[in-house]
This record gives C-alpha cells, structure tokens and sequence, in this order.
C-alpha cells in the first residue's frame, strides 16, 4: 500500500492510493480533486481527453468524502502540498457519501463540536491531531533519553490530591472512589522504587468552569524524581519544553503551517533561556505601573488592529461585486478570517478593563487567575517559571522553604503569547513531621493514604517533581486558543458526546 505522504518517493510511477474526497471542483475539460487518505491530502488531476468516458462520468459523480481507490502517475510540483500532483488514469468507487454536514462553509464550534467524530477529518484538526501525536513522541523519547522508566498509576483512587473541590467521585464495589486528580502520589512511591520515573496518563477534574484552558479529561505527564530539588526540576521542565519544540518544529512543518502558526516565536523560546521569577516578585509586577502601561498599549493595538480590519471588510465589500468567481472565493475565505478575528478582538476589548483591574488588585497570598497568568506572559517574550508561592494556597505535599516557610518550594511554568500555567510542580516534603502539619491543617483523613506516609517513614529522601499537561502544549505548540481543539474528543462541562 502506498500513502499520500510518501509520494516524493514515487515520482514518475504510477501508483494506486485508497482514500476520500476531501475537496473538487471541475470544468469542461479538467477535474480537480483534492484527495486525502488520513496521511496527506494530494492534488489530483483528471483530463477528459486521457481517461475514458466511464471514469470522467464517475469522477463528476463524487461529493465531498466518498471513499474511492485512484491509480494515477505521480509529477513533481512545486505549487503543491507535498511538492507533487497526481494525473489519474482510474478510479473506483468504495461509496458515494450523501450530503456530508461538514462543508467547505463555515460552521460554528458546537455545530462542529457534534460532529467531532467527522470534524477531524478536516484540514486543521487532521493537522492538529498530528502536532498531539509528536508532542507525545517527543515527550517519551525526552525521558526515556534521560534514563527514565514510564510507570502507570491507578485511575480509580481512593484519596483526594489535588484539593477536594475538583472530584469526580465514582463508586468501587461497595466503596466511595474517586477518579485519579494526579497520579502524583503514587509516582512518589515509584520514585523511591526506581529512582528517575514518569507517568502519562488520564487525569480527571471536575471544574464547573467553561474556560478555553480547562477540560474535564485531560492527560497529564508526571516525571518524579529521588534526589531532585527544586532548581533541578526547574532544569528538567526547561529542557523537556525546549526538547518538545524542537522535534514538532523539525518533524511537524507541514502541520504548522497549515495552522499558521508563528515557528520564529517557538524556535526564539527553544534558544533562549526561561524566565525565573519568585510568586513575590510576579504578584508586584502584576500590581505595579508597567502593568497599567502594558495593558493600556494593548487596548491601544486592538483598537487599532479593528480598525483596520473593518477597513479591509468595506475594500473587499467594494471589490466583491465585479470579482471572478476564482476571487469571490477568495474574498469569502478572507472575510471569514476577519470576522474570525473581529470577534477574538472584541473579547479583548471586552476583557482588558477587568483584567487589568483584578492584576492591579494583586495583594500578596492570592492566587493567579487565568486573566493574572496571561498578563505576566505578555510581560516577557519566554516562557516564565514562577516558585516559591505562599504555602497557604498550595497542595499539602508541598516542601515549605526552610528559610521561610510562608512559601512553598513550588513552581509553575507559564507558557508565553498568553497562554499560561502549563506546569504545575514542586520539590516534596519529606519530613514525616511536617508533613504531618500539613496533612492536619488541610484537614486530611490519613486512613486510605497510610501507604503515602510509609514513604517518609522507610529511606525518605529529598525529591521533585511536576505535572505536564497534554492538551495547554499542544494548544500553545499550534498557537489556537482552545484546549478543546488539542484532543480528540473532549469531555467537559455540557459535553459527553460524541
Ligand atoms: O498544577 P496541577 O494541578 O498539578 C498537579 O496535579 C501535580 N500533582 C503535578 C505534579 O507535581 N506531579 O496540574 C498540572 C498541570 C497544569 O499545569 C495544567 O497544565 C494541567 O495539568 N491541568 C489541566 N489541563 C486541562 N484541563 C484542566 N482542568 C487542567 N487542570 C490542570
Ligand atoms: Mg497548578
């Protein structure tokens, strides 16, 4: 079998490709079809005058994703995706798909949402799908390179990690359970049985927060390490982030591309290194005047960029009436982009007072909100690694810093263009007495997590880890703005289906 993505290895042969319909249009003489097998799409070629009067009356048959069989000549082009073009000579009909919903129009989210299971035969979302599949590659040859071993921890768990407010709880037989927040605890234990570990696997929260960062399901990469520190796990995030650019920026071009996606910003963040900055020195400059600046200059380039957008909409309006067929499509397309973006904009416009207010509102010991997180990103062009948070709002197994234990030895790694927090982490207490502080002040019930205090009571050793999430890098590698686009069907508040 032959695929659309090994075509440059075939030029000047005939081959024979099994696939869909994914676009066509045709003219007296000429039959344009966009062909694609889940591994590229091709552009096809059939010429009335070479093929006979059967096959030109079954290509004009076609409509958008029937399945067929082509057999054709491959010819080098340079226009093309892929750099080739295919000239048939046959085809065969597997089906003629009815009235396929998705078409080349435009839809809105939750029309297409319904329609996920076909949605991902579209261009982006094929594109998509593929950067997911290399940040996953990128991610288990990172450790593996390094000496790590990929460990599973239980989805079913008996304990709370993460703070009890975010749990799906399930039933076990005859007991309470919970779905797995983390497998962070268990990764603790793996540590201490095989030193350098990681787990990547489905994690579940059950926020009640419509939010373009939060999915119910998501998947969550977990490297805990024996014998690590804080600034040493720093260290391996930044290097594990910087190895995954790199590999989707050499390996995934074509998809990026498709995307639009800006590669200078992602290639400048893999050569450069990251920001570091306290929890204190963060909330400051998020309550200082470079803030009000900031945000002021924003507000200033938005309404700037609406303006010429609406320039643009009433030129190409003007244009439309005497344009070619060719252009109207054209100027369809490019009217969608600008109203695309109009929208995003808008939302903008709508956002910056109120975020502005709240970051300037900083006072010491508050969480970051979403709004907090994206503004100290536009601050600085790297990605920041922020430690050092107050104790009071982060997770009991936290170390306090023994110079000053109002603060954690936690780190989050904010991604930049806004994105925000990617990584959560920390270094551990593996003090059994001060653990047990802070098991007490957070109210804990140590009776199904006994196991976990054993692990400070037999060879405690100083460690670190943290917690990748899947779908806000691959979000931020793609540059869209969504994590519900990141995987391939997402569950979150109002959505079970497909
Ligand atoms: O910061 P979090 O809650 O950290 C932990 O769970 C630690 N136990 C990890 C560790 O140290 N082993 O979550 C880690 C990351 C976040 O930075 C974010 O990227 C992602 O998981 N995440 C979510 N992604 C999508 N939807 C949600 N609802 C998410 N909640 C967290
Ligand atoms: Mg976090």
């Amino acid at each position: 079998m032959i695929y659309v993505n090994e075509l440059q290895k075939h030029i000047d042969t005939e081959v024979n490709l099994h696939g869909w319909v994914y676009n066509y249009r045709s003219s007296k003489q000429l039959y344009f079809l966009e062909f694609r097998d889940g591994t590229g799409i091709c552009q096809c070629i059939i010429s009335k005058e070479d093929v006979s009067e059967d096959i030109w009356e079954k290509a004009n048959s076609l409509t958008q994703e029937s399945s067929i069989q082509i057999t054709g000549k491959v010819v080098a082009d340079e226009r093309s995706m892929g750099g080739v073009e295919l000239h048939l000579t046959d085809l065969s009909i597997y089906q003629i798909a009815k009235d396929y919903p998705i078409t080349p129009k435009e839809h809105g989210v939750e029309f297409l949402m319904d329609r996920r299971h076909l949605w991902l035969r579209s261009k982006r979302q094929w594109a998509i799908m593929r950067i997911r599949n290399e940040v996953i590659f990128a991610i288990h040859s990172f450790f593996q390179d390094r000496g790590f071993v990929q460990m599973d921890s239980p989805i079913f768990t008996a304990n709370e990690a993460e703070g009890s407010s975010t749990l799906f709880e399930t039933e076990f037989f005859d007991q309470k359970a919970y779905l797995a927040q983390t497998g962070q605890l268990y990764g603790e234990a793996l540590a201490m049985a095989l030193n350098k570990i990681y787990t990547f696997g489905p994690t579940f929260r059950a926020e009640k927060s419509k939010t373009r960062r939060h999915l119910s399901e998501f998947w969550m990469i977990e490297p805990e390490m024996a014998f690590y520190d804080l600034p040493m796990n720093m260290d391996l995030a930044e290097a594990m982030l910087k190895h995954i650019i790199t590999t989707v920026l050499a390996r995934r071009a074509d998809e990026l591309s498709i995307l639009e996606r800006d590669t200078q910003i992602l290639q400048k963040i893999a050569n450069n290194p990251f920001t570091r900055i306290t929890y204190t020195d963060a909330a400051n400059l998020l309550a200082s005047d470079k803030t009000r600046e900031l945000m002021d200059g924003m507000t200033t380039d938005r309404l700037k960029e609406k303006e010429e957008l609406e320039t643009e909409l009433t030129a190409l309006k003007t244009e439309y009436g005497q344009a070619k067929k060719y252009r109207k499509t054209q100027i369809d397309r490019r009217n969608q982009q600008i109203n695309a973006r109009i929208t995003d904009v808008e939302e903008d416009l709508r956002n910056y007072p109120q975020w502005k207010e709240a970051a300037l509102n900083t006072k010491w010991g508050d969480d970051f909100g979403g709004s907090d997180e994206t503004i100290l990103t536009l601050h600085y062009d790297s990605p920041i690694i922020v430690t050092h948070y107050p104790t009071e709002i982060k997770a009991f197994y936290m170390k306090r810093d023994p110079q000053n234990p109002k603060v954690v030895l936690a780190m989050d790694v904010l991604a930049p263009e806004g994105y925000g927090e990617i990584i959560g982490g920390s270094q551990r207490e593996d003090d059994m007495d001060l653990l047990m502080e802070m098991v007490n002040k957070h109210q804990l019930n140590t009776t199904t997590f006994e196991w976990y205090l054993d692990l400070r009571r037999y060879g405690s050793v100083p460690h670190a880890g943290f917690g990748l999430g899947l779908e806000r890098t691959v979000a931020w590698m793609c540059g869209i703005k969504h994590v519900r686009e990141t995987i391939p069907f997402p569950r979150m508040m109002g959505r079970l289906t497909p």
